[in-house]
């Protein structure tokens, strides 16, 4: 039996720790010193919409392995850095080239590409800033940091997959697509969640578990964002729909169609679930998480 899709009141538990996150990363980049027109794009990017997914995750998976919301702050602001610099870089005329993201201009757009490029760059030091200060265990600060490096550079080399493709002899266009996936999309999503779950003091099967959930929506993630971009509009998207094929992506829909791309989905739905078998109530969220990932729509 597939799961069930989430419900109206599932889904305010899901964005429940948002508030939270976006208070904190707020006091965090007031608190530092900036060129004021680079706080600006910084905070536009940052803190202006989106579904805040992957720090909701670092919340979760901490709480899910018994920890408190107070130790996944810190690494939930610095993926979602990450994410926002990932964003900005992906939207850029050289890459992806999109005027329109979270339903406002892109930073480019809004201000120029020069602080676009700069104001992405600014993210990341400031996401790595944030784990170095932010945690006053420093084994477990190294530690996030290390999880938190390993990862962004994998998003790095899943955009290059994606924009300027060169791949190993041999792999099949599925191959090529996973790799693409699991590099750009993925990475982050896996990285949000075990940093959750080591903030949060996790065991090392806990945190198995954990990785495994992650690696399943990851991809999951990937693949339905693949989807929306064919099936929604631009005005529900918040983002250019058709993009994809208009630039030649290598995407779920494209190569297996959208019938199969939607079974695709509920098999990583059912793993993801199955990787959460030996994980007790506490990981509720993560099962519900889970299902709104899946039919998510924008
Ligand atoms: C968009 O991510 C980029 C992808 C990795 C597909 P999200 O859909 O999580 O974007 P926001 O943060 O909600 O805007
Ligand atoms: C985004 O992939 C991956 C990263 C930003 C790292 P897409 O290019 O598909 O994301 P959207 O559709 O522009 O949000
Ligand atoms: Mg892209
Ligand atoms: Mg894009
Ligand atoms: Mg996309």
């Amino acid at each position: 039996m597939p799961p069930r899709s989430p419900t109206q009141s599932d889904q305010q538990k899901i964005t429940e720790p948002v508030g939270e996150v976006e208070r904190f990363l707020a006091a965090f980049i007031d608190g530092r010193t900036l060129p004021v027109n680079l706080r600006d794009a910084i905070k536009y990017a940052l803190l202006g919409g989106g579904k805040r997914l992957r720090p909701i995750l670092t919340v979760r998976c901490c709480e899910a392995v018994g920890g408190q919301i107070e130790n996944a702050l810190a690494p939930a602001g610095a993926i979602e850095l990450i994410h926002c610099f990932s964003l900005v870089h992906d939207d850029l005329p050289a890459m992806d080239d999109d005027d329109l993201r979270r339903g406002r201009p892109t930073l480019h757009k809004q201000t120029n590409e020069a602080m676009a490029i700069l104001g992405g760059d600014a993210m990341m030091g400031l996401a790595f800033e944030l784990l170095a200060t932010g945690i006053e265990d420093v084994a477990l600060s190294g530690r996030l940091t290390l999880e938190l490096a390993t990862a962004t550079n994998d998003m790095i080399a899943g955009q290059v997959y994606d924009t300027l493709p060169q791949f190993p002899e041999g792999l099949s266009d599925m191959e090529r697509l996973k790799t693409i996936h699991r590099h750009k999309t993925g990475a982050l999503l896996r990285c949000a969640c075990r940093m959750g779950a080591i903030a949060g003091g996790g065991t090392d099967d806990q945190i198995d578990s954990i990785t495994r959930y992650a690696e399943a929506v990851g991809l999951m993630f990937q693949v339905v964002d693949d989807l929306l971009d064919v099936t929604q509009t631009t005005e529900h998207l918040g983002k250019t729909a058709g993009k994809d094929s208009i630039q030649g992506k290598l995407t779920y829909p494209e190569l297996i169609g959208i019938d199969a791309t939607r079974q695709e989905v509920a098999q990583l739905q059912t793993q993801a679930h199955e990787a959460l078998s030996k994980l007790d109530h506490q990981a509720n969220p993560l099962r519900e998480l889970c299902d709104y990932m899946a039919v998510r729509s924008n």
